[in-house]
């Protein structure tokens, strides 16, 4: 699947819609998602307009982005929807993080870029995004999405460490296995 290895985080946008034939594949990708008992925790907020999108950018020193996007997916938790018998744990945080990832590879995919930005657990954030889009007590929004075209291509990284690949026991290197070393 080569957007993981192309996608970047993109931070400047062109001033031009999303069509929402783009939109709609963007969050069927975030549905697709696996979650933990397969209880697909997630509800998406999508804001457009543009007083809203500027709030958004205030409520994060590192959301400023937001405020020229054309669209903020806010990628949330339905707390209740999540619980299951054998845990009291917040899988859904792993759960929404699983759906965050798809959505930014499907937005790549579309030729589109997007940066994630984190919510949950800073509770201010949550508190004060809650509290103007109208959330119930039990959704929580865990990240933010802000995307649109983008104004500048991006150039992929190469993260492979072959350093941090063990194999077996802890600090046994994959790398040397292999090779016989
Ligand atoms: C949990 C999480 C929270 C993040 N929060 C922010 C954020 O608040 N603002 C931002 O500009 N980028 C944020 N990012 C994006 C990272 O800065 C970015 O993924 C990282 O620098 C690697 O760059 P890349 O996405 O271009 O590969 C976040 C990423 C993750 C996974």
């Amino acid at each position: 699947m080569s957007v993981i290895f192309t996608r970047r985080s993109v931070r400047s946008y062109l001033p031009k819609p999303v069509e929402d034939d783009k939109i709609e594949r963007i969050l069927r990708a975030g549905f697709q998602a696996p979650s933990a008992h397969n209880k697909q925790p997630w509800e998406f907020l999508l804001v457009s307009d543009r007083e809203d999108l500027k709030a958004i950018a205030g409520m994060s020193p590192w959301a400023g982005m937001v405020e020229k996007a054309p669209l903020a997916i806010a990628c949330c938790a339905d707390t209740e929807r999540s619980k299951f018998d054998d845990s009291e744990g917040a899988w859904w945080v792993q759960d929404l993080s699983a759906a965050t990832e798809n959505i930014l590879l499907q937005i790549e995919e579309e030729g589109l870029g997007g940066v994630w930005l984190g919510w949950y657990p800073d509770m201010e954030r949550v508190k004060i995004f809650s509290a103007r889009f109208a959330l119930p007590s039990h959704i929580v929004p865990v990240s933010m999405i802000a995307l649109g075209y983008p104004a500048h291509p991006h150039r992929p990284a190469d993260r492979y460490d072959a350093s941090r690949v063990h194999y077996g026991r802890w600090g046994v290197s994959w790398e040397e296995s292999r090779s016989g070393a």
